[in-house]
Parts: structure tokens; sequence; C-alpha cells
């Protein structure tokens, strides 16, 4: 699913890590406290997948199109006019649903029909005629982007709520792909705690095998794998950056 953040370019790496712990280690139960567009869970194979998320718009989109994978392909996904689209927005920005405009309706409007995945916050994904002469229509792609992915999806647990839901878990592989330090900020979870996280991290790392992708960590942790990445922000501006993936080392 296109996303704010997605792992989607460098998932192959981050995959090949990712299954080997599980596999190494033979552990039962994986969990993402940060699933976002889920483009790295999609691809774990491992007994017991969860998913968390504190957006509860995604959550709610996810739950609901997984319980029923024909569903996105119904006349309600048909397209999206302007109209619709700014409809759904002022209902997320006044907290306002009902029956025909539930929650996980307006979460995947707003996913699916914003410019570049960024819900309600890049815009109306227009359909437009590139440089090319080539048509492109942003919903679309994204709606059949998430229709490949919704068969992959089916059997995750899913939850919705801060990542310290999982305070208690012990023996699972846990993935943590969270907001990054200096970077656009999502809508919905503005402020992140970065120091409060990084000792979360190391308490859950006791009893759990817990990785992280972010571009910086405090010293006590092990970079594991880096890359360097082109990254555009804003829709014009592009700038290289290092992702990278840390485990704990005490
Ligand atoms: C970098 S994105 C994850 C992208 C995902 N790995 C992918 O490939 O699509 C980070 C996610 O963390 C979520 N988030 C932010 N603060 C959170 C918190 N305190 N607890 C749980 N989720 C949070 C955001 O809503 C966002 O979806």
């Amino acid at each position: 699913m296109k996303y704010m953040g997605s792992k989607s370019r460098i998932k192959t790496d981050i995959l090949k890590i990712l299954q080997k712990l599980i596999d190494d280690n033979n552990i039962k139960t994986y969990i993402e406290p940060f699933c976002g567009g889920c483009n790295v869970i999609d691809e774990i194979k491992c007994d017991n997948r969860i998913a968390n998320d504190n957006n509860e718009f995604l959550i709610e989109m996810l739950k609901k199109l997984t319980e029923d994978v024909n569903l996105i392909n119904e006349d309600i996904f048909n397209e999206v006019p302007k109209e619709l689209y700014d409809e759904c927005r002022n209902r997320f920005n006044n907290y306002n649903f009902d029956e025909e405009y539930p929650k996980w309706y307006i979460g995947a409007i707003g996913f699916l029909a914003s410019y570049n995945g960024r819900f309600y916050d890049g815009g109306y994904a227009k359909t437009v005629i590139s440089k090319t002469g080539k048509v492109r229509n942003y919903y679309q792609e994204a709606k059949n982007n998430l229709i490949n992915q919704l068969p992959k999806l089916v059997g995750i647990k899913w939850y919705n709520g801060d990542y310290t839901i999982f305070n208690d878990v012990t023996d699972a592989l846990i993935y943590c792909d969270p907001p990054y330090e200096n970077t656009k900020q999502y809508g919905t979870s503005k402020n992140f705690n970065h120091d409060k996280f990084w000792e979360w991290i190391k308490k859950m790392s006791k009893n759990n095998i817990v990785v992280v992708s972010s571009e910086i960590a405090p010293n006590d942790f092990k970079c594991i794998w880096e890359q360097e990445i082109i990254r555009t922000q804003d829709n014009r501006q592009r700038f290289k950056s290092i992702e990278r993936m840390f485990m704990y080392e005490e």
C-alpha cells in the first residue's frame, strides 16, 4: 500500500533479516507496533502475525477490507470524485461518522485518494497527464496496489493503540518502524517521544528479539544493516539519507 514512510523500496533486505531471525530462533509470534501500510508484515511468514498502529482509521480500514477481500471491488470504490473526497475529509476533521460514512470508509478514501497516500494531508489525488503524455490515475493505482496486497494481509490480528500496549509480550520478534526524527510528522501522531521509545526498546529486548528501522539510534544500539537511499519530501525536495536497522546490545 502506498504509505508515507513506507519501507517498500528496501523491503527485500528487511525481510531477509527478519525472516532469518524468525526461522533461526523458532519464533511463533511476529509483532509490528507501527504497521502503517503493512509493507513488511505482508510478506512475513510466522504462525501469529500481529499489526498495530495508533491511526484508528487505518486499522478500521484494514480490518474491514481483510474480513471481506472482495469489498474493495464494490461500486462505492469505483471512483472518488472531489466532492466525495471533500465530504470524507470534512467528516474526518470533525470526527463525524455514521452508517453511510463509517470510520473504515473515511479511512479508505483518505488513504487511497490522497496524494502520495498521505491521508488527507497531501490533497486530492486527481488524474494527471505526465510530461511524457502518460495518463496517471493515482486513485486507481493506489486501489490496485491494495487489491494485490489484501490477500497477503488475511490472518493478521489487528490492534489500534500506542506501541506500549505490547509491554507484557515475551518470546516474540518485534519489528519497529516508528516515525523518523526530523522528517514530516504523521497528522494522527504528532510529537513522537523518541527518548521514551528507545528506553522501551531496551526493556522489550530483554525477553524478545527486537529490531528497529531508523536513521539514528543511541550509542548502545548496534547497526545490523544500512543502505543509502534518495528520499523525496514535500513533492519536490530530494535528499540522500541512510536507512539503518538496529538491535540493542547490553
Ligand atoms: C514509518 S510508518 C510505518 C510504515 C510501514 N512500515 C510501511 O512500510 O508502510 C510509522 C507509523 O507509526 C504510526 N505511529 C506513530 N506514533 C505511534 C504510536 N505512538 N504508537 C503506534 N503507532 C504509531 C504512524 O501512524 C505510522 O503509520
